[in-house]
């Protein structure tokens, strides 16, 4: 049975009673079979003695000025369906008040890597994700966090922050859901319209030719190229980026599996997604 809880004493009242393995999934709600299977790890991972807490919060601190905070897709009752039908011990909907007591500032340390892919567009995101999960840590102190591999980017900054500020905290990775036509599951995937919806698996088709033409030795401008092409076949999609790195987001060397991610538009709906590549070494 899964208990729904909101304030901060609440949740420590409620995981009282509960095992001492903790292992927290930090969501912003909007919960979908992505999610579920975050949750579905950190159970396998915790075992009879655990504790699962998946927090439902939509930080508006990572929300930049024109992006979808107020419309974001808010609904407790369908979450709680979810978290329950994935075995989740507690669903936490904190208040911003809860997260953010006071004014108190949290020192998040910048790197250059907050300002490409995803930071390119979303001036000041990373720090405040960090800053939330950081946030979400110090009040729920778990034993592990679940991360999806979808927001690569932001999965490699919580590692590497977890590893430095918070090592006592294990970071659990866990592959891209997909919907039956390859499209990574997403909150943001209800925005499309069914004629951009029926396109939309254009991505990750573009992402596995990538990997395709890599595997057989094509070089990093004729990989983008092909994504590129395979995109075109629909005028309702346009790229925002493609880029071939490694797994910390360094440049790619051959012999050592990195990433392919892309971040794409259609209409006003920005959509992510990435897949392991493997640069061929010259022979
Ligand atoms: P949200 O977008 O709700 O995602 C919560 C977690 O679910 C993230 O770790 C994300 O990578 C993972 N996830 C989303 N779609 C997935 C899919 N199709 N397959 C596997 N995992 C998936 O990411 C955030 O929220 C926020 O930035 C957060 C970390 C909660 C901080 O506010």
């Amino acid at each position: 049975m899964t208990q729904l809880v909101h304030g901060n004493s609440e949740l420590r009242l409620a995981m009282n009673g509960l095992g001492s393995n903790i292992c927290l999934v930090p969501t912003m709600g909007a919960l979908h079979d992505g999610h579920a299977a975050l949750i579905h790890a950190g159970k396998e991972f915790v075992g009879k003695d655990g504790c699962v807490v998946v927090s439902d919060f939509v930080n508006p601190k990572q929300f930049g000025q024109n992006e979808d905070f107020e419309k974001y897709p808010r609904n407790i009752e369908q979450d709680l369906k979810v978290a329950r039908s994935a075995g989740a011990h507690i669903l936490w909907a904190p208040s911003v008040e809860d997260v953010y007591p006071g004014q108190w500032p949290m020192d998040i340390e910048t790197d250059p890597r907050f300002e490409i892919l995803e930071g390119k567009s979303r001036s000041g995101h990373f720090a405040a994700v960090l800053e939330v999960v950081t946030r979400l840590f110090n009040i729920v102190q778990p034993n592990i966090a679940v991360f999806g591999e979808k927001d690569f980017q932001q999965l490699v900054f919580i590692s590497e922050m977890a590893k430095k500020r918070e090592p006592q905290i294990g970071i659990l990775a866990v592959p891209t859901k997909r919907d039956f036509d390859g499209l990574a599951l997403s909150s943001r995937n209800v925005y499309l319209s069914s004629d951009q919806r029926n396109v939309a698996h254009l991505i990750p088709d573009a992402l596995k030719q990538g990997v395709l033409l890599a595997s057989k030795g094509a070089n990093l401008q004729e990989i983008k190229d092909s994504v590129k092409e395979v995109i075109s076949k629909s005028n309702l999609i346009e790229i925002e980026y493609v880029d071939i790195l490694n797994n910390e987001l360094n440049e790619l060397i051959p012999g050592i599996v990195g990433r392919i991610l892309i971040a794409a538009k259609l209409g006003n709906t920005r959509l992510i997604d990435n897949m392991p590549i493997l640069l061929k070494e010259e022979s």
